[in-house]
């Protein structure tokens, strides 16, 4: 059975006092049973200064890693300087990192096999757009990106996290139906069981796409979903707080 994990994707947003909303979220975490995992992922210039404030409950990631561990690459940040500077995990394959930068499946692959050469947890998203929807190729979307995306090769107790972010769902405030959810979800874990055996069972699916503390509770009562990855509502601590709540209540 998969823990649940409740990860924060700052995005390209937060200065140095965003650490304030840091320390509102270990204090509020010590008032709750440890049986969620919580991450923030912040931009690369927080990750070593709020992995300095951390607690114990609070672990830190990035939000994109290079496929190589150093060399010409300016700009660019390896996983290596990641673990390095503090972090645990690292997202990759964002719709928007896909968008903006232009990385393919292929790419994606590379970012995550990095991440785990560097002890990093890699949380692997993928998702479909509108039209891909109403196309009613959703499934068959997310299955080729995670055929493409996903480590290869793994080591023993190799662990990854994946994440589901249908990509009209994604700032827009529409969040996808429990329905719909529960179909993609469902058919993540039918992959990852066939992929990766026993193992597969025990990868974290995160639901992410306008989760706020209004919806968390039902759309983490879906089954197969563990968890979720929250963009505009993990920026002030009581927001991320009270989806942790729904979370482990
Ligand atoms: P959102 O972003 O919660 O603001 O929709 C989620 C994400 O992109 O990870």
């Amino acid at each position: 059975m998969a823990r649940t994990l409740i990860a924060g994707n700052w995005k390209m947003n937060g200065l140095m006092a965003a650490l304030d909303e840091v320390r509102a979220v270990n204090q509020a975490l010590e008032g709750y049973p440890d049986k969620a995992d919580c991450l923030i992922c912040p931009p690369a210039t927080l990750i070593k200064p709020m992995a300095d404030v951390a607690g114990d409950r609070l672990a830190v990631g990035g939000q994109y890693c290079h496929p190589k561990a150093s060399g010409a690459h300016t700009g660019d940040i390896s996983a290596g300087m990641i673990a390095d500077a503090g972090a645990s995990y690292v997202i990759v394959g964002h719709s928007e990192r896909r968008a903006d930068h232009g990385e393919r499946d292929v790419d994606v692959q590379a970012q995550a096999m990095a991440a785990l050469a560097s002890d990093l947890t890699p949380i692997v998203c993928c998702g479909e757009s509108l039209e891909q929807r109403k196309a009613g190729q959703t499934i068959d979307v997310v299955r080729s990106q995670l055929e493409g995306s996903l480590p290869q090769g793994l080591a023993d107790g190799a662990f990854f996290v994946v994440a589901y972010e249908p990509i009209w769902a994604i700032g827009t405030g529409e969040v996808a139906s429990t329905e719909q959810i529960d179909e993609v979800h469902n058919d993540i874990r039918a992959f990852l069981t066939g992929a990766y055996g026993d193992a597969g069972t025990n990868t974290p699916i995160l639901y992410g796409g306008s989760m706020k503390p209004g919806n968390a509770a039902e759309i983490l009562s879906v089954p197969h979903v563990n968890g979720g990855l929250i963009g505009g509502a993990s920026l002030k601590a009581a927001d991320f707080m009270a989806i942790y709540a729904a979370a482990v209540s």
